[in-house]
C-alpha cells in the first residue's frame, strides 16, 4: 500500500498525538500518583510521631461549656459523643473527637466569667475543679490527671489523655495567697492572670484597644509581683494570655520561671489586643518562655468576614517561631472557648492535619513536630518545677495582703467582710 503526501500528513498528525497523549497522560499519572503517596507518606510520618510524642494543648474550655449548658450535670451526658448535642448548642470536644485528633494531653480550662469577681469567684472556680475530677473520675480509660511533666508522661505511656488544670483567670483567687496555693494542692498548674476585666493587681488586654475608656492600674502592682513571686515559688506556671501589654512586660521583668501565653496569636499579622507584639516575642525568648497559639479566628485573620483556615494558623506558627524559636512554640487552640473556628480546624479532631500542613511545607523536621506538639510545654513545665525546688529552699510562703486601697479602687470591696483588715474605716 502506498500512501500519498496528505495521507503521511494525517498519519503523522495522529503518531504524534499518541505519543504527546501518552507522554503527557503518564506524567501527570506519576505525579498525581506521587503526590498522593506523598501526602499517604506525611500523614503516616505525623500519626507516628504523635503515637510517640504528646501533643498538648494549651486552652480548652469544655468544662465551661458543660457548666454552661449543662449546669455540671454529667450524670445522664455522653462525654464520648457530644456532637449529639447540637440541638443544643455545638461542642467542639469530645473523647472520641479527641482521640481522632491524637491528643496526649490538655490543660483543662478552669473558667468563669469576671461577673463573679468580688462575689463568688472562688466558688464558681472550685465548682470547676471538681467538675473536671469528676469527667475523669467517670472516664478513667480515658483521662488521668496530671500535675507535672513525669505525671503527663505516665497518663501518656498508659494511653490516656493526660489532663492538666489551667485557672483562667486572676479572679479566681480573689487577691489572696491562701486560695492560689490551695489551687496548687488541687492540681492547678497556671493560672492566666486576668480575663477580660482587670484584677485588683493585674490590667487585661483591652485597655490597650484605641480610644479605650476602660479603668487602668499600671500593668502589674506591686502586690502583683508578689503574687508572680509566690506562683515561682509554688511552681504554677504564670499564663500571659489575656493581659495587657505593660502586665506582660512587666511580669517579664519580675519572673524567675519561663511563662506561657496559653492561647495567643501574633499581633504583626493580626493587630488584636489578645495577641502577642514583636517585643514581647523577642522577651519570650530570653524568657525561656512559650507561646502556644490560639485558632481564634479574630485573632488570626483579624477579619470578621473570613474565618482563616489551616494555613493561616501555620502562618501564625511560622512567623511566632521566626521570633522566639523553635524552642518556644505550642499550640492553644482555645476550643469551646470559641463561637467560630477555622473552615478547615472546626473541632479538637483537626490536630494532625495542621501538623501534616506544616510538614508538607518542608521547614519543620521530626525534632521540631515534637517540640510543637508537646515537648515544649513540657520542657517549660520541667524547668518551673526546677526553681520551684530552688526557691522552696530559701523563700517562706508569702503572707502578704492585698492593701485595701487597691480593693477600693477597683470597686471589689462590697462583699469582704474585712476583719482582716482593722483600719478599714479609716482607708
Ligand atoms: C442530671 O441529668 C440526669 C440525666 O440527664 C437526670 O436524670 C438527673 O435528674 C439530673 N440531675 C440533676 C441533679 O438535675
Ligand atoms: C437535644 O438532643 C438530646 C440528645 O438527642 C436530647 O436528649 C435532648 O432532649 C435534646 N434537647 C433539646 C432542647 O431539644
Ligand atoms: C490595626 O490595623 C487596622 C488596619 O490596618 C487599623 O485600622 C487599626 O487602627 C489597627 N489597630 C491597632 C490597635 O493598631
Ligand atoms: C486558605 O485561605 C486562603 C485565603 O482565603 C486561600 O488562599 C488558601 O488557598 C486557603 N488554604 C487552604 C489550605 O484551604
Ligand atoms: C516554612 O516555609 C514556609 C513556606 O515556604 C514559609 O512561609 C515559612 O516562613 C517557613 N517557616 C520557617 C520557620 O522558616
Ligand atoms: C468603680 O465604680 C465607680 C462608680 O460606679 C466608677 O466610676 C469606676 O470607674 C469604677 N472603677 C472600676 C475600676 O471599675
Amino acid at each position: 500500500m502506498v500512501f500519498t503526501q496528505k495521507q503521511w500528513i494525517v498519519i503523522g498528525c495522529i503518531a504524534t498525538f499518541v505519543v504527546v497523549g501518552v507522554v503527557v497522560g503518564v506524567t501527570v499519572g506519576v505525579v498525581v500518583g506521587r503526590r498522593k503517596s506523598d501526602s499517604v507518606a506525611v500523614e503516616q510520618r505525623v500519626n507516628d510521631i504523635l503515637a510517640q510524642n504528646p501533643l498538648i494543648d494549651g486552652h480548652n474550655d469544655w468544662a465551661w461549656v458543660i457548666r454552661k449548658y449543662f449546669r455540671n450535670n454529667i450524670t445522664g451526658l455522653d462525654l464520648n459523643d457530644m456532637t449529639k448535642y447540637r440541638n443544643i448548642t455545638t461542642i467542639h470536644t469530645d473523647i472520641t473527637r479527641l482521640r481522632k485528633g491524637q491528643v496526649g494531653g490538655q490543660f483543662w480550662s478552669i473558667y468563669t466569667p469576671c461577673e463573679h469577681q468580688g462575689r463568688d469567684a472562688t466558688v464558681s472556680f472550685m465548682e470547676q475543679i471538681d467538675l473536671v475530677n469528676r469527667i475523669i473520675a467517670k472516664e478513667p480509660e480515658a483521662f488521668q490527671l496530671a500535675r507535672t511533666a513525669a505525671e503527663v508522661r505516665e497518663a501518656f505511656q498508659a494511653k490516656r489523655i493526660a489532663s492538666l488544670l489551667g485557672v483562667e483567670s486572676g479572679q479566681a483567687i480573689e487577691s489572696t495567697f491562701s486560695i492560689l496555693r490551695l489551687f496548687y494542692q488541687l492540681g492547678v498548674r497556671y493560672m492566666t492572670l486576668t480575663h477580660n476585666c482587670n484584677t485588683p493587681w493585674a490590667d487585661q488586654n483591652r485597655v490597650d484597644r484605641p480610644g479605650s475608656t476602660l479603668p487602668k492600674n499600671e500593668g502589674l502592682t506591686e502586690f502583683g509581683k508578689k503574687i508572680i513571686a509566690e506562683m515561682n515559688r509554688l511552681g504554677m506556671l504564670v499564663d500571659l494570655a489575656h493581659v495587657s501589654k505593660k502586665t506582660m512586660l512587666d511580669v517579664l521583668d519580675v519572673t524567675r520561671s519561663p511563662i506561657i501565653f496559653s492561647h495567643s496569636s501574633a499581633w504583626a499579622l493580626c493587630n488584636h489586643s489578645r495577641n502577642v507584639q514583636d517585643d514581647v516575642l523577642r522577651l519570650v525568648k530570653n524568657n525561656r518562655g512559650i507561646v502556644m497559639v490560639a485558632f481564634t479566628p479574630g485573632f488570626i485573620t483579624c477579619d470578621s468576614k473570613n474565618l482563616g483556615n489551616i494555613s493561616n494558623v501555620a502562618e501564625h506558627i511560622n512567623y511566632i517561631r521566626s521570633l522566639v524559636g523553635v524552642d518556644g512554640i505550642g499550640l492553644g487552640g482555645d476550643f469551646d472557648g470559641i463561637d467560630e473556628t477555622p473552615y478547615d480546624l472546626v473541632d479538637v479532631s483537626g490536630y494532625p492535619k495542621l501538623i501534616e500542613y506544616l510538614v508538607s511545607q518542608g521547614n519543620w523536621t521530626d525534632e521540631d513536630i515534637i517540640k510543637l506538639a508537646g515537648g515544649n510545654i513540657l520542657r517549660v513545665m520541667e524547668e518551673n518545677e526546677q526553681i520551684a525546688r530552688e526557691l522552696q529552699k530559701t523563700m517562706q510562703p508569702l503572707e502578704d495582703m492585698i492593701p485595701i486601697a487597691d480593693l477600693i479602687k477597683n470597686n471589689i470591696t462590697s462583699c469582704r467582710y474585712l476583719d482582716m483588715y482593722p483600719n478599714a474605716a479609716a482607708a
